[in-house]
């Protein structure tokens, strides 16, 4: 056990760890208490400092006033040569004692883990030795211009009980049987090691229609989206959070369209096309291309991938209707979990196929596009929700369901399309030219009423990894 020097934790990784949503997880409780230490031991040595400078200055200086707080000329100090205005250095020694850190790390080869902890501290890193040598950075097992590993063929054939175990101000480094040798820092380790990865910087707020009408809507300035760092984080973190933002005062164009879309990530080519406008006058003859209402959905079921982000900017309606419909398709999963455990099982447990043809038209070739997916998917590791996918219109044969489990994924399907269609989920809103609203495509839902007259809608789809590799930059997921 080796004590350790707590200036070693980075000013970044203060900023970081201290943000309220990674209080639950172990790393985060160990590193906010690495870091409460860190700044009392601050405070402590600036005072033992200031207080040492005073009592060791053998010289006229060596006041109470010496050495910063002294106003007089002769005993100004000149701070960069460590002499004072007449010229007489300070005959004490300045050296600050370093204070012992606190953390200690131990071998616990019995378990095959190494055990970091704060002396006074509940919580510890207890990390597995494979774990750390599998996460050798040393440019043998890594390449850190692209960040990808170099694989280590005999990972499993090694004895990882290592040989030593150092620790200093920087952190931790093993020297292992083979002769290699590993060095982590402690910040690292806690925002690395399991389960940290999956901490969220920006929570997400499931949400219905009351919510909604009652609060501000997510929304950025156009100026603010477009020129600032700041107000793109923020429309990003409006995406993680309710799965929808607006960028309002845009300019009312399919330029505009593009700039605000752009501004997130490339546009996304598909079948589509890039940007698109619909308007009832395409004679296209998917109903979105028409006057009726369309019940809320997601776009792309049945695309193994669905588009990550629809954008939505109304540039011309000369008529009545077309109010939009948005539906938190993870709330409406999160009611039925807690009103029908039953139903919720079944849907998450049964892949149902969506599908969509296109004939040939404008020198773009037929489609037959088809996937199967359970209507909502949770991420495999922290079990939360991942994909939501829901389209009446694009649902296909049912010719993955067993005969005598189809009577109980109907009735499952039925309480999630009630609580879809129920007026507690469902926010309703007139867009208007100049806003632009983004949704998240896995997991809100989108729809309209019908309308009369012209209505020219431009819109695009932005790529999940692109999004949310931009969310990841900055800090906004
Ligand atoms: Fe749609």
């Amino acid at each position: 056990m080796k004590g350790l020097n707590l200036s070693a934790i980075s000013s970044s990784m203060r900023l970081v760890l201290l943000k309220p949503t990674y209080a639950t997880s172990r790393p985060a409780r160990f590193l906010h208490q690495l870091i409460q230490q860190q700044q009392q031991q601050q405070l402590q040595l600036q005072q033992q400092h200031f207080q040492q400078k005073r009592a060791t200055c053998g010289l006229a200086c060596g006041t109470a006033m010496c050495p910063g707080k002294c106003k007089s000329s002769r005993r100004q100090l000149d701070k960069t040569k460590g002499l004072n205005s007449a010229g007489h250095k300070h005959t004490g020694s300045l050296a600050v004692a370093q204070t012992p850190a606190t953390p200690v790390v131990s071998q616990r080869d019995e378990d095959q883990v190494l055990e970091v902890r704060l002396a006074q501290a509940e919580d510890a890193l207890v990390i597995p030795y494979m774990w750390l040598r599998d996460h050798c950075r040393s440019e043998r097992y890594f390449n850190h211009t692209t960040q990808q590993k170099i694989p280590d063929l005999e990972l499993l054939e090694r004895d990882l009980t290592p040989q030593a175990v150092r620790a200093d101000s920087k952190g931790l480094s093993i020297k292992w049987r083979d002769g290699h040798e590993t060095d982590y820092t402690y910040d690292w380790l806690a925002n690395n090691f399991y389960p940290g990865q999956f901490a969220r910087r920006t929570k997400r707020i499931l949400w219905g229609r009351k919510k909604m009408e009652s609060e501000p809507l997510p929304a950025v300035t156009f100026e603010h989206h477009m020129t600032s760092e700041d107000g793109l984080r923020q429309s990003l973190r409006n995406l993680v959070k309710y799965g929808f933002t607006m960028v309002t005062g845009a300019p009312p164009t399919a330029e505009g369209t593009r700039q605000a879309s752009e501004r997130i990530s490339p546009i996304q080519e598909s079948m589509y096309g890039g940007l698109w406008t619909v308007s009832p006058a395409m004679g296209n003859n998917d109903t979105a291309y028409t006057h009726e209402s369309l019940g809320a959905h997601t776009d792309n079921t049945y695309l193994t991938s669905p588009a990550g982000i629809e954008v939505f900017h109304i540039l011309e309606h000369d008529g009545t209707g077309g109010e939009s419909l948005l539906v938190d398709g993870f709330n409406a999963v999160d009611t039925l979990r807690r009103d029908d455990p039953k139903a919720f099982q079944t849907l998450r447990d049964t892949p149902i196929p969506f599908e969509y043809m296109a004939t040939a038209a404008d020198g773009k070739p037929p489609y037959l596009m088809k996937a199967y997916s359970p209507i909502f998917t949770e991420h495999a590791g922290t079990g939360e929700l991942l994909t939501f996918r829901f389209n009446a219109y694009d649902r296909g044969t049912m010719d993955t369901v067993k005969p005598q489990d189809l009577p109980q994924f109907y009735a499952a399907y039925q309480k999630i399309s009630q609580v879809i269609s129920s007026p507690a989920s469902q926010f309703w809103f007139q867009l208007s030219p100049g806003t632009v609203l983004l949704v998240d495509n896995w997991r809100v839902m989108h729809g309209r009423s019908a309308f009369t007259g012209f209505r020219l809608l431009s819109g695009c789809y932005l790529s999940r990894d692109e999004w949310i590799s931009q969310a990841r930059m900055l800090e906004a997921l």
